[in-house]
């Protein structure tokens, strides 16, 4: 796992955690323990897999994902917002995750020492959401229809510009960093901090675009835009902490991110 460090003049010291999909929280943790972040942010799929069948809570079925949110809220303040793999998580899901002392973001905000820390939710997660609340099935987690899966449902964008208008310095946990070029680009968002593609899988340098590109992405399809690094100075994408298709990473190694207040590392 690589430590990456950039320096954006966000006034804390951050650190970004996504894609972590219930792996090992030891490094992770680690990691943590030695940078010392402010606050630490998790942008989305902490858990791994789809609908829980087994009767117990999804949240039950991701016991290091528990770990890794309990050990981060000892280390510092820590702010989550859902991806697509949260998509199910219900209500005595959130229980069990707020009881490890995080704030959870699903379409709000919260202040934070003169920042606004905002998570726009998975579009998936908010679809799910009020799929399960017209559904008649008693199910724990009942099977979404095709509406839920799609991808052309956009996230919930009405809450974005009560969070603007907040004064301060805006942060916003976005899982998806397609949803940028689509919904947050001309927005007044001083940070967006994503995950989401694991890097594009392969990693390749592009002579033609002077840096890094992945082969592939969810949400972006073949040779996508955003998958790693620092775009227009305020949008971060991390290439994620673990790896959870048969396809090996290549020339992309799992990575956790600290954005640093000035450039001391
Ligand atoms: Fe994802």
């Amino acid at each position: 796992m690589d430590e990456t460090y950039f320096d954006l003049n966000c006034p804390l010291d951050l650190a970004l955690l996504a894609d972590f999909h219930n792996s090992d929280p030891v490094p992770v943790l680690e990691s943590l323990k030695n940078n010392k972040p402010d606050i630490i942010t998790i942008a989305g799929d902490f858990v791994f897999g789809d609908r829980p069948r087994t009767g117990r809570l999804k949240i039950e079925e991701n016991p290091n994902a528990v770990e890794l949110l309990s050990g981060c809220s000892r280390i510092a303040p820590t702010f989550i917002s859902p991806g697509n793999h949260e998509y199910t998580l219900i209500k005595a899901d959130l229980k069990v995750i707020r009881r490890t002392g995080v704030t959870f973001l699903d379409n709000q905000w919260t202040e934070y020492k003169n920042t606004v820390i905002g998570g726009l939710s998975s579009a998936f997660f908010t679809a799910y959401k009020a799929f399960r609340a017209n559904c008649p099935s008693k199910e724990l987690y009942p099977k979404p229809d095709n509406t839920v899966r799609s991808r052309s449902i956009p996230p919930d964008m009405a809450w974005l510009d009560g969070f603007e208008q907040q004064p301060g310095y805006h942060i916003l946990l976005c899982h998806h960093p397609e949803y940028y070029p689509k919904y947050l680009k001309n927005r007044k968002i001083d940070l967006i901090l994503s995950g989401h593609c694991h890097g594009g899988q392969w990693q390749f340098y592009s002579p033609i675009h002077h840096r890094m590109r992945g082969v592939y992405a969810p949400g972006q399809g073949l040779f996508p835009e955003l998958t790693s690094g620092v775009y227009d100075n305020r949008l971060v994408v991390s290439r994620g902490l673990a790896n959870t298709t048969f396809v090996p990473r290549f020339n992309n190694p799992t990575e956790i991110i600290y954005i640093r207040k000035s450039s001391g590392k």
